[in-house]
């Protein structure tokens, strides 16, 4: 069976976007291949973080995970930190990786803003991190939002000049999965900009945590344009908002976003959105109600990832000491646990 990685920051609560993007894939996926399911909190002190709040969003996202039907008994759900081997073979990656690759990451740029000076080590080299959570399983899918794909790519180039310099076929090529309807949903309050955490306004997005009334307020609250729903998809045209409302009914019915349009077509948004708050609420509220009984025992979800970690350990180990009898480091001491 196909082994699939996939990793999300705990970093705030998830959103719809995460959800529909990644999570909801990554449920579906569980019946073909053999899965691991990251929180990447060393990806998330890549930008300062409250150590009281980064412990809790990691707990806080493991029951989002498991409610939202990640099975932690058939594949393995834990926290990156916990398995040294990560920031290991970053390292190694750190070496592997030209300046030149990273230096044309979008996302950096994004998060490091005008004062690049000031940004972290860390955050720049955050996708030589991210390659080595894949590899250091040699993981060959990898299912995520639309907005990794290029750090996905540079994942790709670090096996392959792995694998070039020292003469050997032993990293995989990695597999991006990314789906249709939900790999980009954006903002409700600017159907430019990507929902996201890191957006201040709550407004902007739908939280896993959100109960039926958040979701209805947030949903009726959001920005529109004045004119008619458009019929088809091809009138999203200068609509970015109308495109981003319809697309993410497409993705919660399961439905083709044509016809998403030839059904709302013409009809006001004030209409749609009733429909819509309808459809997020019986999807998203019995998710948020399971995560808010899992919350109630934390020593249960430590648990799970307790267990998640001895698994990804076991595998990861050998994968690391071959990697560094390839690179010649020189090993004295019995196999260390990674
Ligand atoms: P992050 O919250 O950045 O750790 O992202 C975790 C996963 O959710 C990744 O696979 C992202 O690609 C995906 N994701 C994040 N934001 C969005 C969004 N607005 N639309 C679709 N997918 C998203
Ligand atoms: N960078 C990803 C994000 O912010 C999270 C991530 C870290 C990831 N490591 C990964 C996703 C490995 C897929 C595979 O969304």
């Amino acid at each position: 069976m196909a082994r699939i990685f996939s990793g999300v920051q705990p970093t705030g609560d998830l959103h719809l976007g995460n959800y529909l993007g990644a999570i909801r894939n990554w449920v579906r996926l569980q019946d073909d291949y053999e899965c691991l399911f990251c929180i990447v909190d060393l990806h998330a002190i890549t930008v300062w973080q409250d150590p009281k709040e980064l412990t809790a969003n990691t707990r806080s996202v493991a029951a989002a995970l498991l409610a939202a039907g990640v099975d932690a008994k058939r594949h393995i759900l834990f926290n990156q930190s916990q398995v040294p081997g990560h920031a290991e073979l970053a390292w190694i990656f750190n070496c592997v990786a030209r300046l030149g690759w990273l230096n044309r990451m979008t996302q950096f740029k994004e998060k490091a803003g005008k004062n690049r000076e000031n940004a972290s080590v860390g955050l720049y080299a955050y996708p030589n991190l991210m390659a080595a959570d894949i590899l250091l399983y040699k993981a060959t899918h990898v299912p995520v939002g639309d907005d990794q794909k290029q750090h996905l790519e540079l994942a790709r180039d670090i096996a392959q000049k792995f694998n070039n310099d020292f003469g050997v076929d032993f990293f995989p090529m990695i597999e991006p999965l990314i789906f249709g309807a939900g790999t980009r949903v954006m903002s409700l309050r600017d159907g430019k900009a990507k929902m996201s955490k890191s957006e201040p306004s709550e407004m902007s997005r739908i939280n896993f945590t959100d109960d039926a009334d958040a979701i209805a307020r947030k949903i009726q609250k959001a920005k529109t344009d004045p004119h008619p729903l458009p019929a088809a998809p091809a009138e999203f045209k200068d609509r970015p908002e109308a495109a981003n409302l319809m697309g993410i009914y497409a993705a919660l019915a399961d439905a083709d976003i044509g016809a998403v349009c030839q059904r709302f077509g013409g009809k006001q948004f004030s209409a749609f959105k009733k429909e819509l708050a309808e459809l997020a609420i019986a999807k998203l509220t019995p998710i948020r109600d399971e995560m808010v009984r899992l919350m109630a025992d934390p020593a249960h979800v430590d648990g799970v990832l307790a267990a998640g970690t001895k698994r990804a350990r076991a595998i990861a180990e050998p994968i690391l000491a071959e990697v560094h009898d390839i690179v010649g480091l020189l090993r004295v001491c019995a196999p260390r646990k990674c």
